[in-house]
């Protein structure tokens, strides 16, 4: 599809691997609230893609993230979230759930994980040295960091890491069978409930332990408790795995930026910013439903009918972003970015996600400066499922 087409469905394939597709920048200047169908059911959904427009939609309160209401653009095969899973509810229960760990996710007390953060992405980095000269880094550090990370947060005893690290390796697999994935899936569950439970029995000093020591006093249940720590497994291992993987591949493309990274680790805060602006890998967008008239970008959005809020375009929203497609390291309005959403749900681990992110950058290029992509980026195996967007292998050597 070019240019000047509009999108018959969504989502909207890609036509270069490293930018959203080429029909946004017109959605954005002419229709930037566009009635579009769902590829998979064909049901009418709304594609909001200006960045003022997607912050007006997920600040606005009337705008559901519930999957059972009328109109959500849910995909068929997702079931019902259980109980815990706070991202697909609405106020009150969505505050209540939250509420019990957002303490966690505070600045001070993620700093107190600084330490051993940088401990696991040294650990990696010297297995993948001793590895030889080539590596496959998806597999070395994208995937185990932030497996590892959680294991940390939510306090899963050392002797049990790599039970978790296989599960998590083949949830991050897409050439594993569904069905195998699934069993994975249900299994680290498993897991979560007997860990709370022993954490219910003694409490330790981690994520998991002090809620489990409150559950009485924050009102929520054990399985509320097993479906938080599910949640926060699956929300912050995905995301972290492939914004290494894009933004990794996408330093390498730029040896000028990336040498001026090396030289000054002071950018790196400012160039994590812009690669979660860049690479936005929440690839399908978020989804909402309206639960009354909305008007929003001078089109009215009616009660019961669905909206996906296209991330990857509002990140590259001309406005904001001047000159949008272009890294660069040094944007002063990176920030503004809305990878991480906004509003209501914006993303509980964000803080976490980007001190993961600093060090792992400030520490890979710093002990490997001779890094290059192994393989022509025509050879890089993009994910192409349009839901989330990453790379299923980055061949490197040094
Ligand atoms: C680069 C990494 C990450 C990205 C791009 C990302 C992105 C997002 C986005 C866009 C949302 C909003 C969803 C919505 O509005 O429907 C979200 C929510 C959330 N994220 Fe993240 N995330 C990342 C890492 C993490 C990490 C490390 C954790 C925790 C370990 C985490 C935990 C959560 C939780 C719990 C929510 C739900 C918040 C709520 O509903 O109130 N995320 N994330």
């Amino acid at each position: 599809m070019d240019a000047s087409t509009p999108p018959s469905s969504y989502p909207v394939p890609r036509t270069c691997p490293i930018d959203p597709a080429p029909v946004y920048p017109r959605l954005r200047a002419e229709q930037p609230v566009f009635r579009t169908t769902l590829d998979f059911d064909g049901s009418e959904v709304w594609l909001v893609t200006g960045h003022a427009d997607a912050r007006a939609v997920l600040a606005d309160h009337r705008f559901s993230s519930d999957f059972s209401r009328e109109g959500f653009p849910a995909r068929m095969t997702v079931r019902p979230p259980g109980p815990g899973t706070f991202i697909r509810m609405d106020p009150p229960d969505h505050a209540r759930l939250r509420r019990t760990i957002v303490g966690e996710f505070r600045a001070k007390r993620l700093e107190k994980l600084r330490p051993a953060i940088q401990g696991i992405v040294d650990g990696l980095v010297d297995t993948m040295l001793r590895g030889g000269d080539t590596a496959d880094l998806v597999q070395a550090i994208a995937l185990p960091l932030p497996t590892l990370v959680i294991c940390e947060l939510l306090g899963v005893p050392y002797g049990d890491r790599e039970f978790f690290q296989e599960r998590t390796q083949v949830i991050g697999d897409q050439s594993a069978p569904p069905a195998r994935r699934q069993v994975v899936r249900d299994e680290l569950r498993a897991y979560l409930d007997r860990l709370v439970c022993d954490k219910t029995a003694g409490p330790t000093d981690d994520l998991l332990g002090r809620a489990a020591a409150r559950l009485d006093e924050d009102g929520i249940t054990h399985d509320e408790l097993v479906g938080i720590a599910t949640l926060l497994m699956i929300a912050g291992f995905e995301t972290i795995a492939n914004q290494i993987g894009v933004g990794t591949l996408l330093l390498l493309q730029h040896p000028g930026q990336l040498a001026a990274l090396v030289k000054d680790p002071g950018l790196v805060p400012g160039a994590v910013e812009e690669l979660l602006r860049h690479q936005t890998v929440i690839d399908y967008g978020l989804r909402r439903a309206a639960t009354e008239d909305v008007e929003v970008g001078g089109q009215t959005i009616r009660a019961g009918e669905g909206v996906v809020v296209v991330l990857s375009s509002a990140n590259r929203d001309e406005r904001i972003f001047p000159d949008p497609d272009r890294l660069d390291l040094y944007r002063p309005e990176a920030q503004e970015h809305l990878g991480f959403g906004f509003g209501l749900h914006q993303c509980l681990g964000q803080l976490l996600a980007r001190l993961q992110l600093q060090v792992l950058w400030a520490t890979l290029f710093a002990r490997i400066p001779t890094l290059r992509l192994a393989v022509d980026l025509d050879d890089v195996p993009f994910r192409t499922d349009m839901f989330v967007h990453g790379v299923h292998e980055l061949p490197v050597t040094w």
